[in-house]
C-alpha cells in the first residue's frame, strides 16, 4: 500500500463488505446535516435491513420444513424501532430484564411472543412475565422454586417455562443447569402440576460454530422425549443466539490477522487476536441456521431438521447481532487532528463507549469511512490515523489502530463506523462528561433522498 506525506510505514486495513444501502446514505449529504443539527455523534438505523434478515431466518426454517420461531435478542441494541418491527411481523423478542420486557410490551409485542432469558431473574421480572404469558427460560433450581411459589400464590395463569441446559462442552459457563439439576427440575415441574407449563429446554452457546449447536439441540430433543413421558408438554427447544455476522472478506480478514502488529496501533497497544470478534465468517446469519438444520448431530444418524420433524418439536432461536446485520452505522464528527510520528491522532465528538468492543479487551475493527463535506474520501493515498474520544481519559480510544484513511482527516469531516447496530452502538453508552447519549435516527426510506425520524421522541 502506497504511503504519502508524513507517513512512512505500512498499516493494515480491514474494509467492511461494500454495502449499497450504507453507501447511499453516505453519499446523500444527510449525515453532515444531521451532525450539524444534533451537534454531536449519532447513529442511523435501517429497519428494512432488519426486516430482510428476519425474513431470511424464516425462509431458512420453511425451506427445511421445520416449524420454528425467531426471537430478536433485544440486548443487542436498545432502539425502539426493532420492537416495532417485531410487533409488525409477529416476531418474538428475547428480553433479560424487567425494563426490556416493559419496552417490548410497550411497543406492541405480545407477551406470548416474548421469551425471558438471563440468570437469577428478579421477582418483579418473573411476576410480570407470568402475568403477560411470556415464556421463561429458567436458569437455576432456586429460580424455578421462586417461579413455582409465585404462581401458586396468586398468579392468574400457569408459568410457561423452558429449562436452560448448561452446555456440557462449556462446563465453566455460569448459565444453565447440569444433568442432575435438570432431573431435579423436571421432578419439581411434575409436582407443580397445573402451576407450570413446562414447554421444553434451551441453551445459549458462546462462539459461532454450527456443529456444537446441532449436537446440543439433539441432546435437548432427547430431554424433551423423556419429559413427555413424565406428562410434561416439552414440545420446543431454543438454541439461543450466536449466528455470526460476516463483516469483511476472507482475504482482508486473514491478511489483517497475519500482518497486524503492535506498531500498527497508537501507543503500541497490543490486542490478543483471540479476543477479536471473527470479522469474517464463511457461514453467517440465516445461512448458519440452514447449516445447523442440515447438520447430522454427533450422536445421531439424521439431520437436525429431520429429528425436529420426527419428534414434533418446534425450534426457537434468539439471534441478536445477526438480525441487525447491515441495519445501522455510527457517525462522529472530527473535532481535532494532531500529527504524531508517522500518523495522526483524530479526536471525534463522542466517546469509545459508543463502539463497545472494549468490553471484550478488543476493538471494533472494520475501517470507518471518512466522509468530507463534499462526499466520501476515495483514492490510493494512505493517511494513517487512530481515533480518540472527546474525553480526558488516555484509554478513551474509539480506534487504537492506525486506520489507513484515503485522505487527511480534517475538522468537520465525519467518521462513519459501518455495521455497528449489533452490540457496538449502545451497549456501553453513558453520559460520561455530561455528554448526552447519541440519538438514533431511523432512515425509513431509501431511494432518492433518505427520509429520517428520531427513533424516540425527545421527552417534553
Ligand atoms: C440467552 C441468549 N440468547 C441470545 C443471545 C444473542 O446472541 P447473538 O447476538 O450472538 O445472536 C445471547 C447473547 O448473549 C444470550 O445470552
Amino acid at each position: 500500500m502506497a504511503v504519502t506525506g508524513l507517513h512512512t510505514a505500512y498499516v493494515p486495513t480491514l474494509p467492511a463488505h461494500t454495502d449499497p444501502d450504507t453507501d447511499q446514505v453516505l453519499d446523500s449529504g444527510l449525515l453532515h446535516e444531521l451532525s450539524h443539527a444534533f451537534g454531536g455523534p449519532f447513529h442511523f438505523l435501517l429497519p428494512h435491513r432488519f426486516d430482510a434478515n428476519l425474513a431470511a431466518f424464516r425462509t431458512a426454517l420453511s425451506d427445511a420444513g421445520v416449524e420454528g420461531r425467531v426471537y430478536y435478542a433485544k440486548k443487542a441494541n436498545k432502539a425502539a424501532v426493532w420492537m416495532e418491527r417485531c410487533a409488525a411481523h409477529q416476531a418474538g423478542v428475547d428480553v433479560a430484564s424487567a425494563p426490556e420486557l416493559r419496552e417490548a410490551l410497550g411497543h406492541g409485542v405480545r407477551g406470548e411472543n416474548i421469551v425471558v432469558t438471563g440468570p437469577a431473574k428478579s421477582e418483579e421480572l418473573l411476576r410480570l412475565a407470568v402475568l403477560q404469558g411470556c415464556l421463561i427460560a429458567v436458569d437455576a433450581l432456586d429460580e424455578l422454586d421462586l417461579l413455582i411459589t409465585l404462581t401458586l400464590t396468586g398468579a392468574v395463569r400457569p408459568a410457561r417455562l423452558l429449562l436452560r441446559r448448561l452446555p456440557p462442552a462449556q462446563p465453566h459457563s455460569r448459565f444453565g443447569m447440569n444433568a442432575a439439576e435438570l432431573a431435579t427440575a423436571l421432578d419439581r415441574c411434575v409436582r407443580a402440576g397445573n402451576a407450570v407449563r413446562m414447554e421444553g429446554f434451551s441453551f445459549h452457546l458462546s462462539g459461532y460454530a454450527t456443529q456444537p449447536r446441532a449436537d446440543l439441540a439433539e441432546e435437548l430433543l432427547d430431554l424433551c422425549l423423556k419429559a413427555r413421558v413424565l406428562g410434561l408438554q416439552a414440545d420446543r427447544i431454543s438454541i439461543g443466539g450466536g449466528f455470526a455476522v460476516d463483516y469483511s472478506s476472507a482475504d482482508h480478514w486473514h491478511t489483517f490477522l497475519a500482518e497486524q502488529r503492535p506498531e500498527h496501533y497508537h501507543a503500541n497497544k497490543t490486542f490478543h487476536t483471540a479476543d477479536f470478534y471473527p470479522y469474517h465468517s464463511p457461514v453467517a446469519g440465516a445461512d448458519a441456521l440452514r447449516t445447523i438444520l442440515a447438520t447430522v448431530p454427533e450422536s445421531g444418524t439424521t439431520t437436525l431438521a429431520e429429528r425436529l420433524k420426527e419428534t414434533g418439536t418446534l425450534l426457537m432461536m434468539e439471534p441478536g447481532r445477526a438480525l441487525l446485520d447491515g441495519a445501522g452505522a455510527s457517525v462522529f464528527r472530527v473535532q481535532g487532528v494532531k500529527d504524531r510520528d508517522g500518523y495522526r491522532i483524530v479526536t471525534v465528538d463522542g466517546t469509545s463507549l459508543s463502539v463497545s468492543e472494549q468490553w471484550f479487551n478488543s476493538e471494533y475493527l472494520p475501517d470507518p469511512h471518512l466522509v468530507t463535506p463534499s462526499g466520501r474520501a476515495h483514492g490510493s493515498e494512505v493517511h494513517p490515523a487512530c481515533v480518540g474520544g472527546a474525553s480526558c481519559l488516555e484509554s478513551d480510544m474509539l480506534t487504537w489502530r492506525k486506520v489507513p484513511f484515503p485522505a487527511r482527516p480534517r475538522v468537520g469531516d465525519l467518521l462513519v463506523y459501518p455495521n455497528t447496530a449489533g452490540y457496538q452502538m449502545d451497549s456501553n453508552e453513558s453520559p460520561f462528561h455530561d455528554l448526552p447519549l447519541p440519538p438514533k435516527v431511523v432512515l425509513d426510506r431509501l431511494g432518492g433522498r433518505p427520509r429520517w425520524r428520531l427513533d424516540r421522541r425527545p421527552a417534553c
